[in-house]
């Protein structure tokens, strides 16, 4: 098995929010995030896949396969937006890292299935998100842990 990981930057502006609590339970539980107009953050992210070598090429997964999938179901959804405003499924949930993590890593996951096309011998491992260079986050899925390594 060999594991690639790939990184990558956007960029974006959430406010840390849940409407079915008080204003005042909001403030006491994300301080400074719950401002009203939000706030930005120059988050990284790393993308990790795991398979076979293809005997063919010597390669895990083509880079530029990798690159435009994560173009165009991530980065042109999330990169330089709101993600409070901007972005369906955090109209309803509250877009913190650990939930950006989630909605990365599910995102993609379709395209690593093997009942799809693309690169069915390459299984997505893991996504990280970087909030800040303190705080990052991980997610491997509902039933991947690192055990199974
Ligand atoms: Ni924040």
């Amino acid at each position: 098995m060999v594991y690639l990981t790939r990184r990558y930057r956007l960029s974006a502006a959430h406010r840390l929010h849940n409407d079915s609590l008080s204003q005042e339970e909001n403030a006491r539980l994300y301080g400074k995030c719950n401002n009203p107009r939000g706030h930005g953050h120059d988050y990284a992210f790393e993308v990790r896949v795991a398979g076979e070598v293809d005997r063919r090429t010597g390669m895990l997964m083509d880079l530029a396969v990798l690159d435009g999938l994560v173009e165009r179901k991530i980065l042109n959804r999330f990169d330089h937006m709101h993600l409070n405003l901007d972005v369906e499924n955090f109209r309803t949930k509250v877009p913190t890292t650990e939930n950006l993590c989630i909605e990365i890593y599910d995102l993609l996951l379709p395209y690593f299935s093997p009942a799809c096309p693309g690169p069915d011998a390459v299984r997505l491992d893991g996504v990280r998100v970087e909030e800040t260079r303190s705080n990052f986050f991980e997610y491997r899925g509902q039933n991947n842990s690192r055990e199974r390594i």
